[in-house]
């Protein structure tokens, strides 16, 4: 196959990309490079793949550009988007633009050329569940974003059923939960914990630190990704999950361990508005459908790997460090 894969370099698309190439496709990755890009995975695959994989920098809003790489694709996998929650609270147009409009180009340009479409979403676009409950967000779960981020998402969802249902496209949806992993950039919980550490600071967590996320790690979301893309059934949401629910004080207390510091030694700061409680997820159908099960389901020891990683790729996220604990420290973060 021929893969449009869009935002092919941020941290799961760059990682997805890798997949694909590894199983002998072929992939043309669009991507505006934002600040939450990695350029340079994309070039390693560039030159280990010569042939096999191009990247083109461009935005998802630029229809001349989107309608010219979809007429040369067999499948467009859709994972650019502004990604943080943070963020969207403080320029939610922005994420209205890029999550909202950008999707309603690609769609386009599935309808105009006949492309299968898989739309990459987010578990966000379900709300949140209330703590210590066993309740689970399924395919059937009403949607009620909480953040200008997930409520971007929730549009994004809304624009590919209605273009699949009613305008022909060929498309399917994944809502995914939280993702952790290589290439993930230091805004997001895990990698900035791991970071603050590695910097000589304590980490920091929001409000009470009780809020429950499902973690996922990036290749287990990858590999399911790959069921839904190539034996999905046109028109289906599939949720994808690992049932790895930690409270973030869990998560923070076991980096500071695997790190050599005492679990209680982190910083408790201001909330996060408008904070979602728990996400956890029901992967059923994806399991009875699709045979699909989560691997990685070692949370300590692959939060071990994701710090070596860290540990040995100083050179990608010390420039993008400064920048994001600026921002994130004139919100009280
Ligand atoms: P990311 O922020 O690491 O990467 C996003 C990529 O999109 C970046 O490379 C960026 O340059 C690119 N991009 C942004 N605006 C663009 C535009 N206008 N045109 C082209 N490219 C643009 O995000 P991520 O964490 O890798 O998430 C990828 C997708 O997966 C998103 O759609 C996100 O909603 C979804 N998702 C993420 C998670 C998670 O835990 N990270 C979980 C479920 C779903
Ligand atoms: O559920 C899927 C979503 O997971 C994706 O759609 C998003 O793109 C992705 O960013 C992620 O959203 P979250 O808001 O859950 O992830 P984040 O890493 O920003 O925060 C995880 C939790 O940790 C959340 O409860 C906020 C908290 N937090 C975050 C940071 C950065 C802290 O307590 N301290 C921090 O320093």
């Amino acid at each position: 196959m021929h893969l449009l894969v869009t935002g092919g370099a941020g941290f799961i698309g760059s990682n997805f990309t890798s997949m694909a190439l590894r199983k002998g496709e072929r992939v043309t990755v669009l991507d505006a490079l934002t600040y939450a890009s990695g350029k340079e995975f994309i070039d390693a695959e560039t030159k280990s793949f010569p042939g096999r994989c191009n990247l083109v920098e461009g935005s998802i809003l630029d229809r001349d550009v989107v309608f010219d790489l979809a007429k040369e694709a067999d499948a467009i996998v859709h994972f650019a988007a502004e990604s943080h929650n943070d963020n969207s609270l403080r320029d939610p147009m922005l994420f209205v633009r890029t999550n909202v409009e950008g999707t309603a180009n690609l769609l386009e340009a599935a309808r105009e050329w006949g492309v299968r479409f898989h739309h990459v979403s987010t578990d966000e676009v379900y709300g949140d569940l209330p703590l210590g409950t066993p309740e689970k967000f399924s395919e059937t779960s009403p949607y009620r974003p909480s953040s200008p981020y997930s409520a971007s998402k929730a549009s994004a969802d809304h624009l590919v059923r209605a273009w699949s249902r009613s305008l022909g496209v060929q498309a399917t949806i994944s809502n995914c939960s939280n993702n952790f992993g290589p290439r993930q950039h230091v805004e997001k919980l895990i990698p900035r914990t791991i970071t603050e550490r590695l910097q000589g600071r304590r980490p920091r967590v929001y409000g009470t630190g009780r809020n429950v996320r499902d973690w996922i790690h990036v290749d287990d979301h990858n590999d399911a990704l790959w069921q839904v893309l190539t034996r999905g059934r046109i028109g289906e949401t599939y949720l994808i999950g690992a049932s790895q629910e930690y409270s973030n004080l869990e998560v923070v207390r076991a980096i500071n361990s695997l790190m050599g510091y005492e679990e209680e030694d982190f910083d408790l700061v201001a909330d996060r508005p408008g904070h979602d409680l728990r996400y956890a997820i029901d992967w059923t159908k994806l399991k009875d459908e699709l045979g699909w099960q989560p691997s990685r389901t070692d949370f300590r020891e692959d939060l071990a790997a994701t710090i070596d990683w860290y540990k040995e790729n100083r050179a990608w996220w010390e420039p993008k460090k400064a920048a994001t604990e600026a921002r994130l420290s004139k919100w009280g973060l």
